[in-house]
């Protein structure tokens, strides 16, 4: 799958997190800033300390970050 030099951020910007109000972009900031794992994301952006329903989606966003470096 070639999408260019740069994957990240090609989609629109969105509100994954809609409890913690955390957008795809801080999301993909915070992978990019380092953080690798789903836990460090929940706790520098407090995704998925709410109703818990964006956690699959963060872990996606994630994996697709990583990859896509
Ligand atoms: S939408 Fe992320 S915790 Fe509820």
């Amino acid at each position: 799958m070639d999408r260019g030099k740069s994957p990240l951020l090609e989609k629109p910007d969105y509100l994954v997190c809609t409890c913690m109000e955390v957008m795809y972009s801080q999301i993909v900031e915070e992978i990019k800033a380092g953080v690798t794992t789903y836990n460090g994301l929940s706790e520098r952006l407090g995704v998925g300390t709410g109703c818990s329903s964006c956690v699959d989606e963060v872990k996606q966003i994630l994996q697709e970050t990583l990859e896509g470096e």
